[in-house]
């Protein structure tokens, strides 16, 4: 077996971590969500879920990697041989999110090019639903696919092939050269689209509504649920990234000062892309004369339907404005979509001993070939729903089935131990405790609250889907990436390294 690859230096690594982190999460994902739960309020939840569940869990699972220098299934196997099927649920979570987290980057690449000249008209709702996607042709029925939307197919197409070729050159020529290159210009963008953001007129209100702590949502368990949910997704933990990443790490590698650097990195661009967005939201409420609540869109229709009326709307330099942002939101997702990627990369590599040119081909072609259905006419209903249950549930349950292990069925303190020899910065028993109960705790309640929402608040009240429909292909989804677990599980390991330790 060749030598494992590793990463160049230290920096390589953090950037790789932080450019898997900083994604589409965080510049559209997290303004909405933290206006939607109290605002300047939501920043006690956010920190609280920070710090008891998403820096412990980082650093968990640096160490893990690390330590058992494997991909997810590889490194519970040799924590505990029947575990293995944990490391496969996260890598099949993995890659449902990668075959359509490539599509909205698609998109993103489409907007960048629509940005020259305005391409989207002067109704971008219109035309993002009708013209670009053509969801309004498919009749509000998603089993009517229509056809493949040829103009969707090409830039996902672009962004696979770019993909591809990254990770075809490996961690060291690849990603950790893709990383370095591209972050520093990503935070460089993302700080001039910030200043041009909030000295726009009418920005202040747009800050003041984002700010404005709304206390009594506090007391609201689903805005703890929704902090929880967002520092998962937005750290890329509980999906197996960070333990892939890891496990490429040399065996002397700083944990703790790395988890807590690129948590807060993660944090602070989150914040930045908060005050970008809703300076221009303040900007486009003012033009328009209305509350900025009103503009302010969830999700697909913020990033791909109101950010184009605002670059509409801007006194100078549009085009420039529009390159600049939907540019920014193309290289945040393609750094992470390489990063999640890699997740099924490493793993099938190790257990069917592929070289890593088999094993991109296989992941990217598999992916791509899944792609093609959100690149349908009726795509976007299915990348909405898949999107809501992989990370209401597959994300939430594979996090808590992994700390749940590991914090009581797992000597923990042997990990920290590991992680100190290792670390300038040691970690306490406060590490254990927030694995151990805090966190689970959390998830448990967050399970439950995710499931009474979906069944006797969201679809059988006013949604756009049949509850067939969304019991198809949602709990399809989320099982499917379960069924995955088991039967990569059950397959004979090829791979040297699959002999026990
Ligand atoms: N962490 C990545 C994001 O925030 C997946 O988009």
């Amino acid at each position: 077996m060749e030598q494992r690859e590793q990463w160049g230096s230290r920096a390589g690594f953090i950037l790789a971590a932080v450019g898997s982190a900083i994604g589409l999460g965080n510049i559209w994902r997290y303004p909405y969500i933290a206006y939607e739960n109290g605002g300047g309020a939501f920043l006690i939840p956010y920190l609280f879920a920070l710090l008891t569940a998403g820096i412990p869990i980082l650093i968990l699972e640096y160490a893990v990697g690390q330590k058992m220098r494997g991909s997810a299934p590889l490194s519970f196997r040799r924590l505990r041989e029947r575990w293995e099927w944990l490391g496969w649920w996260q890598v099949g979570i993995s890659f449902f999110i990668l075959t359509y987290y490539t599509v909205i980057v698609g998109w993103a690449l489409s907007y960048t090019y629509f940005s020259i000249g305005q391409q989207w008209g002067n109704k971008p709702e219109e035309f993002l639903f009708g013209s670009y996607l053509g969801l309004t042709e498919t009749g509000g029925n998603i089993w009517n696919l229509v056809g493949i939307k040829w103009g969707v197919f090409l830039p996902v197409a672009i962004i696979w092939a770019i993909t591809f070729f990254i990770l075809f050159r490996g961690i060291r020529r690849g990603i950790e050269v893709t990383t370095k290159i591209l972050m520093p210009i990503l935070v460089i963008v993302m700080i001039v689209i910030t200043i041009r953001a909030v000295t726009l007129p009418g920005a202040a209100e747009g800050l003041n509504t984002l700010l404005q702590p709304d206390w009594k949502a506090m007391a609201n368990p689903k805005v703890w649920v929704s902090a929880y949910g967002q520092i998962f997704f937005s750290l890329s933990i509980a999906f197996a990234i960070m333990i892939t990443y890891a496990s490429y790490l040399p065996k002397k590698s700083d944990l703790a000062n790395n988890g807590f650097i690129a948590a807060f990195a993660n944090s602070g661009f989150e914040f930045l892309a908060a005050f970008a967005v809703f300076g221009a939201l303040g900007f486009l409420a003012q033009v328009q004369g209305v509350p900025v609540k009103e503009v302010a869109k969830a999700g697909i229709g913020l990033a791909f339907a109101v950010f184009p009326e605002i670059i509409n709307q801007m006194p100078a330099w549009n085009d420039l404005f529009g390159v600049l942002f939907f540019g920014a939101l193309t290289v945040a997702g393609l750094t992470s979509s390489i990063s999640i990627a890699e997740v099924s990369i490493t793993a099938i590599r190790e257990k069917f001993n592929l070289t890593r040119t088999q094993a991109v081909s296989w992941v990217c072609g598999a992916g791509f070939f899944v792609s093609l259905l959100y690149t349908t006419y009726a795509g976007m209903g299915y990348l909405d729903i898949v999107d809501n249950f992989i990370n209401n549930y597959s994300i939430v349950l594979a996090g808590l089935v992994e700390v749940v292990l590991l914090g009581w069925f797992f000597k923990l303190s042997t990990l920290r131990t590991h992680i100190n020899g290792l670390s300038d910065i040691k970690i306490g028993t406060w590490w254990d405790v927030c694995l151990k109960v805090i966190t689970p705790l959390v998830l448990i309640t967050m399970s439950v609250l995710n499931v009474y929402n979906e069944v006797f608040v969201k679809y059988y009240g006013a949604d756009d889907y049949t509850f067939s429909q969304v019991l198809v292909v949602g709990w399809g989804a989320a099982l499917a990436a379960l069924v995955i677990g088991f039967v990569f599980r059950a397959l004979q390991w090829k791979g040297e390294e699959g002999l026990s330790q």
